[in-house]
């Protein structure tokens, strides 16, 4: 539904070049919801403004429902018509709303189609229901002052669908606010989402709105998607930093006379009782370090750092039980954990294994 390819943005100021977009590959499916995350200044807000052409992209070619949008821009930076044509099947809602506040709020979600040259009465019977569907019937003559954060980024997103668009695009919408809001209007998004087929791209700096309503999601690090895929494909891969920070286990790593590993339960595994198996079977005391149980993408997974005695090759049957069990397993400590490395094409060669850092001797004289 929307594709970048190779996407590029220098912004030129006072002279110096700042890349905020370094080819930029992103791939949204139809009827998604798609979430970037990543920290302050990785290209967030320049990646979804190159989206819909708000912003131009320096190199790259942008489509989205079929149509390359690069190719309609136009010179300048004024849109042509094609372009503002297309920009009517893509809505946006933003973090600080952008409401007119000398407009009533039917008066402010009309606003896009008195542009489209919708008549008067079509008008309002489109904003007023698209303020129900959002459940703000009752609010179309108040104006924004008169309403909280929450029902204002309603009237954001009922304005952002007066278009019939099939995208909708957010940047930071929940961010200005409080907790159990923020989880309404993501409520919000994931029903429009459902009802109306609607593609949703959004950005985020909270790993729990990727959690809660992401099909899909991908982490920018400086002006780069640096790793990207369904929240439940990313959950499943070894190393996936993504996954890491959406589903902290917590646990500190020990010295080189332990094997530490991440064990993730989806569905079914998840009711086994596999770690008494494991200590019963083979006879071992097993540490949890760190565990966490929640839903992420609309499925439940647990997590569990657990630590076995002995270093890695002493460990390599128990291991391979739990892999037998349907479990996920990373080990994140000891020589495999450098083997996977190597493989995973890192230099490591598995002849020189990683080895957990000495403890200083600050520590060392602590712990006497
Ligand atoms: N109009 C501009 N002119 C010059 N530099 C810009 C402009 N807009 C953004 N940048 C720079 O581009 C980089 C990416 O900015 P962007 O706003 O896309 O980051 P972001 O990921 O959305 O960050 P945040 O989480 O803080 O919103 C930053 O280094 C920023 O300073
Ligand atoms: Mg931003």
């Amino acid at each position: 539904m929307i594709t970048t390819t190779d996407l590029t943005k220098v912004y030129r100021s006072r002279g110096r070049e700042i890349t905020a977009l370094d080819g930029v590959d992103l791939h949204v499916r139809e009827g998604e919801v798609y979430g970037v995350v990543g920290q302050s200044g990785a290209g967030k807000s320049t990646l979804i403004r190159c989206v819909n052409l708000l912003e131009r992209p320096t190199s790259g070619t942008v489509t989205v429902a079929g149509q390359d949008l690069t190719a309609l821009a136009g010179r300048g930076t004024r849109a042509g018509s094609a372009l503002r044509k297309a920009r009517t099947g893509i809505g946006m809602v933003f973090q600080h709303f952008n409401l007119l506040s000398s407009r009533t709020v039917r008066d402010n979600v009309e606003l896009p189609l008195e542009i489209l040259g919708v008549s008067g009465k079509q008008r309002t019977r489109k904003a007023q229901e698209l303020l129900d569907l959002v459940g703000l019937a009752d609010k179309a003559k108040a104006y924004p002052a008169q309403l909280s954060g929450g029902q204002k980024q309603r009237v954001g997103i009922a304005r952002a669908l007066a278009g019939d668009p099939k995208v909708l695009l957010s940047d930071e919408a929940t961010s200005a606010l409080d907790p159990e809001t923020t989880r309404s209007i993501l409520q919000l998004l994931r029903d429009l989402n459902r009802q109306l087929g609607l593609t949703v791209l959004l950005i985020t700096h909270e790993m729990d709105v990727v959690k809660s309503i992401c099909d899909s999601a991908a982490l920018m690090r400086d002006g780069r998607i640096v790793e990207s895929g369904a929240v439940a494909e990313l959950l499943a891969t070894p190393g996936s930093e993504l996954a890491r920070e959406l589903f902290p286990v917590g646990g500190e790593l020990p010295g080189t006379d332990r094997t530490v590993v991440d064990v993730t339960f989806h569905g079914e595994a998840a009711t086994k009782p596999v770690i008494s198996q494991l200590a019963r079977t083979y006879n071992i005391d097993i540490s949890i370090l760190g565990a966490a149980m929640d839903t992420v993408g609309g499925r439940q997974v647990g997590r569990m750092r657990i630590e076995l005695p002995g270093p890695f090759e002493e460990n390599v049957v128990p291991i391979g039980f739990l892999r037998e069990q349907g479990l996920q397993i990373e080990v994140a400590s000891g020589a495999e954990a450098a083997l996977r490395a190597a493989n995973d094409g890192n230099p490591i060669k598995p002849a020189n294994p990683i080895k957990p850092t000495e403890p200083t001797e600050l520590t060392k004289e602590g712990a006497k």
